[in-house]
């Protein structure tokens, strides 16, 4: 790639930017200019030949195929056909998006629009996030109470769920929120996507963030000495055999429904409250000769990590499944910024960046007086592009991809959600995509904009780029103090 054909890229209307872009036709065979890249590359890698009304499309496998006419349904939709060639690869692997739906529960119309705008950004993994305390959102044959007492509660949002005093409900009480989908419209959906060459991933989080399955099955919560059970406990019970009678149980339907190559199995934020004084949790402990709680952690994630394997899958795990052993071809999720990744990698494990502090779209993108209520620091567009997932230290082949995420605690719906993700989405897109070296701001962002028109068109809510404060323009992270000048360059 020389450097006019990356500039050049760049000024054509796509996101993301192409990898090269060349006013004149090439001669070269197809073959020959992928064959330095890697297999997974070559897989997804087009070329594009424009002239006059004639459009040749080049590519090794469907998936290529579809590339190349996403980036055609795009520049179509932006009113442009730019005479030449577009030669266009991915830089990672995994371009990822997830969406929470135990918070706030959307629904299949909103997942398949989501789709939609996914496949025309070229990003290729849907993780859904299928439970959490608030809602379990899945069937499941063996384990029919987790649908039955707790997809549906008292409080439409998750902080009146939480003022309530976390109180589920039933499908057939009309003052209850809620919702779960079926087995049939979770295939629809994975086959929508497989058609738009986007895996859905599942996630089914344990140990932590896990009240409704004690809920709906006390038998895999804590207990004290005299048999009380732990009620409202947001941990399952590591020492209990039910525990994993009914995580494998889930996991084997869970992966009839999602063909993915991986499981994602949470393991984030748990509390270890109960496990302390829990004499199931305590007889495991001196059997594994355990000296601390946290370990029980690690026993139950490498526990179900077996059982996935098994099953011919890998799992990911959010970055605690770190810090209690883990074996190496788990793949570590960065949450918690990039430590967890940088960690993971010196240790040999392929990991996905999704760090707080620049893939969260949950966080503001905009001042905390012109927005609707968010949380965390300031995730502007402009600051968001500047993320190089690439953390120093870290080997370039452990780093697996990229991935936003959507907590939807503050996101009750579809609209609202649409306006958390786009713009941003493109940035991500574009770091996950567009070689590093080919990212520039101030060019992103003319492309952003008309895509966005795009967008607007196609039905989705998106934030308004044209009254973004001058703040957010600046990509600055932090909320300055009240009366401090903001730098601007643009
Ligand atoms: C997380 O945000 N708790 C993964
Ligand atoms: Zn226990």
């Amino acid at each position: 790639m020389t450097f006019l054909t990356l500039i050049l890229a760049a000024v054509i209307g796509l996101v993301p930017a192409p990898v090269e872009y060349s006013p004149k036709t090439c001669h070269t065979s197809f073959r020959k200019a992928v064959a330095e890249l890697e297999p997974w590359q070559q897989k997804e890698a087009y070329r594009l030949t424009i002239k006059g009304k004639k459009v040749k499309i080049e590519a090794l496998t469907d998936e290529g195929r579809f590339r190349a006419q996403t980036s055609l349904e795009q520049l179509r939709a932006l009113g442009e056909l730019p005479q030449g060639t577009i030669f266009d690869y991915p830089r990672l692997q995994h371009r990822g998006l997830m969406i929470d739906e135990s918070r706030s529960f959307k629904g299949l119309v909103f997942l398949k629009k989501q789709v939609d705008a996914m496949a025309l950004l070229k990003l290729n993994v849907l993780h859904l996030h299928l439970d959490d305390s608030a809602g379990w959102r899945i069937e499941i044959d063996s384990f029919p109470l987790l649908t039955e007492k707790t997809a549906f509660r008292l409080g439409y949002t998750y902080h009146q769920w939480e003022a309530g005093k976390y109180r589920f409900s039933t499908a057939d009480d009309p003052s209850a929120y809620g919702g779960y989908y079926t087995k049939a419209q979770l295939r629809e959906l994975v086959e929508y996507a497989a058609e738009r060459f986007i895996t859905v991933i599942p996630e089914i989080e344990m140990p932590g963030h896990s009240m409704e399955v004690g809920y709906a099955y006390p038998e895999v919560l804590c207990t004290l000495e005299d048999d009380t059970v732990c009620r409202g406990a947001w941990d399952l019970c590591p020492g209990s055999e039910a525990t994993y009678r009914l995580l494998e149980g889930v996991l084997e339907e869970v992966m009839e429904v999602f063909p993915s190559p991986f499981i994602h199995i949470g393991g984030d934020e748990a509390v270890m409250k109960t496990w302390p004084d829990c004499p199931k949790c305590r007889a495991l402990m001196k059997r594994e000769g355990y000296t601390s709680v946290k370990q029980l952690q690690g026993y139950l994630v490498r526990r179900i990590e077996s059982f996935v394997k098994a099953h011919g899958r890998r799992i990911i795990g959010w970055d605690e499944i770190l810090e209690t052993g883990v074996p190496e071809d788990a793949v570590v999720q960065s949450w918690r910024g990039v430590s967890g990744g940088q960690k993971a990698s010196a240790s040999g494990h392929q990991v996905i960046m999704s760090p707080n502090t620049h893939c969260y779209y949950n966080y503001y993108q905009d001042l905390i007086r012109k927005e609707p209520k968010a949380v965390g620091e300031l995730v502007s567009l402009r600051f968001t592009y500047g993320y190089e997932p690439l953390a120093p230290g870290m080997a370039p082949e452990h780093l697996l991809g990229v991935q936003a995420n959507l907590w939807t605690e503050l996101i009750p719906t579809p609209e609202h959600a649409e306006y958390m993700l786009y713009p941003r989405l493109f940035a991500l897109a574009e770091t996950a995509w567009t070689p590093s070296s080919a990212k520039e701001y101030k060019g992103f962002r003319k492309r952003a904009r008309r895509l966005l028109d795009v967008f607007r068109a196609r039905g989705y809510n998106t934030f308004d780029m044209d009254t973004e404060s001058d703040l957010a323009r600046s990509g600055l992270q932090r909320f300055p103090p009240e009366g401090q000048p903001i730098p601007i360059d643009d």
